[in-house]
């Protein structure tokens, strides 16, 4: 495995896995990776003939500088976990090699970034949208991963490559949780033992909107209260928002009937979380007359001590 910091050492990787008539593989990341990230690399892997992952703590995308100090950096760890998934080519510039003088051209998607994340970090998502453009221009890959635990930034960035007629296919992979539900993220790290233990409170609180759904709740605003219930019965854990919107535009929807995701963000202490939930018609089974619970169904998540795909 090659760790390459330069933009013309990955130029030179992908020409030379071309002309050898490869496929190229991606998975953009900001390091700290975790079993999360080790779901991406693994269907990368095997979905592609050379595979790259990116490492680089991208500042554009930070609304909060502390934010960006804080981000965990460990790349002598990442460098074991992608060499014993079998990753070819590490990716790993400095700012400097990504942004060498002011960046004056950025990619902005509109109104799937106006709600969620994107209501509550301005410009976050014009810098991923930004980075992902530029990483995807020096890798040229023909597949490139994204999990689905950051369902707007999959959507964003799904509508950005199809705007744009960017020729790479996007596949989202699914969230890997813990054993209690907390879906693994690199800020995990930072909650104190108190915090962890409260921390599931937030996919329990999407859990319980889940299930108003699927018991026949089409009115979002009496599923969401279900969900509010439950954070509010946790102390430690700051509701920002708990949403239902439509699976492409992120817009919250007036009435559950197709596809949507129940997305939410909550503080627990000084650490932000995000979640989701994707719920979905059962295909083909609709009856005339039917609940909406008769024909809504959640879609699988992996769990990180178990290959079941059920929730
Ligand atoms: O999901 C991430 O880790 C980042 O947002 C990404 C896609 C690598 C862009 O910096």
């Amino acid at each position: 495995m090659r760790i390459v910091k330069s933009i013309d050492g990955i130029r030179a990787l992908v020409r030379e896995a071309r002309a050898a008539g490869e496929t190229i593989g991606f998975v953009p990341t900001m390091g700290a990776l975790h079993a999360g990230h080790a779901a991406l690399i693994d269907q990368a892997r095997a979905g592609a003939d050379f595979l790259i992952v990116s490492i680089f703590v991208n500042p554009l995308q930070f609304d909060r500088e502390d934010d960006y100090q804080r981000y965990a950096k460990n790349l002598p760890a990442d460098a074991a976990l992608c060499e014993s998934r079998g990753v070819d080519a590490i990716f790993a510039p400095e700012a400097a090699e990504m942004y060498p003088g002011s960046q004056r051209t950025h990619v902005d998607v509109e109104r799937v970034t106006d709600r969620l994340c994107g209501q509550f970090r301005p410009g976050h998502f014009r810098g991923v949208s930004t980075v992902v453009t530029k990483l995807f221009n020096i890798v040229q890959p023909d597949k490139a991963y994204f999990g689905e635990k950051d369902a707007q930034q999959l959507a964003v960035v799904r509508r950005m490559a199809a705007d744009l007629n960017m020729p790479v296919e996007i596949v989202p992979v699914p969230t890997v949780r813990e054993a209690d539900g907390l879906a693994l993220s690199s800020r995990n790290v930072r909650l104190t033992a108190e915090e962890r233990r409260a921390a599931p409170a937030l996919y329990r609180a999407l859990l319980a909107v889940a299930n108003a759904i699927e018991g026949g709740a089409c009115d979002p605003e009496r599923a969401k209260a279900e969900g509010l219930a439950v954070l509010a019965g946790e102390p430690l854990i700051r509701s920002e928002y708990l949403e239902i919107v439509d699976v492409e535009d992120m817009q919250p929807v007036a009435s559950v009937r197709g596809p949507v995701l129940v997305a939410g963000a909550a503080w627990v202490g000084s650490t932000r979380l995000i979640d989701n939930v994707r719920i979905e018609p059962i295909a083909g089974s609709q009856p005339a007359g039917a609940a909406v619970g008769d024909t809504m169904i959640r879609r699988g998540f992996r769990n990180q001590t178990s290959t079941s795909n059920e929730v």
